[in-house]
């Protein structure tokens, strides 16, 4: 049977790891166009783990896209989000890119952090707006100043929920390489 394992010392994480059990999921949160899928996809790849993006999975899921899960109102989109980190929350051994809002509720946090380690990819909303494609994200598309805004409101809750910080200013695979680096010297 699995073995999940809880947050515990490195070392230990490390003795565990070499007999081959299951691994803390990698968890990547922050702000829309902060790269996480991108980052995530590298990085799960370097790291030979399954690689999973929260509203891919939603829209599988419940057969609609973020856009059509909005539509009857945000909160719509966020029930189906609360089943999906109920899932995602299960799984072992995984890199996952969450959506920005996932913070917003935390029971989702609660289960996402019992799973894995949480990074917060941190990159500055002048760097997004020039860079992110808004099109797929309904609460940007018609106005992406808005994300001013709306980091604002979250930054402290992605702090507060990250085990660690990945300011991101360069490339997705220099953010990628940032938390591999960090893995490995934290041995998770
Ligand atoms: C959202 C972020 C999106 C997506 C949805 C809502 C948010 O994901 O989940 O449009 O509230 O920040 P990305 O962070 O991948 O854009």
């Amino acid at each position: 049977m699995a073995v999940i394992l809880r947050k515990r010392p490195p070392a230990a994480r490390h003795a565990q790891e070499q007999k081959g059990d299951v691994l803390l999921n990698i968890v990547l949160i922050g702000n829309m166009g902060a790269g996480k899928t991108s980052a995530g996809r590298v990085l799960a790849r370097r790291l030979g783990r399954v690689f999973i993006d929260m509203d891919e999975y939603i829209e599988l899921k419940e057969g609609k896209s973020v856009g059509q899960l909005f539509e009857p109102g945000e909160e719509n989109f966020r029930r189906a989000e609360a089943r999906a980190a109920e899932d995602i929350s299960r799984l072992e051994s995984c890199v996952v890119a969450t959506g920005g809002g996932v913070v917003k509720n935390a029971a989702n946090m609660q289960k996402l952090s019992r799973s894995g380690i949480i990074v917060y990819i941190k990159r500055p909303p002048e760097l997004v707006l020039a860079s992110a494609d808004m099109r797929g994200r309904p609460l940007l598309r018609d106005k992406p100043e808005r994300l001013y805004e709306i980091m604002a409101e979250r930054a402290p809750l992605y702090e507060k929920y990250a085990d660690f910080i990945i300011k991101s200013t360069g490339t997705i695979e220099e953010a990628a390489e940032k938390i591999y680096q960090k893995i490995q010297e934290l041995k998770i």
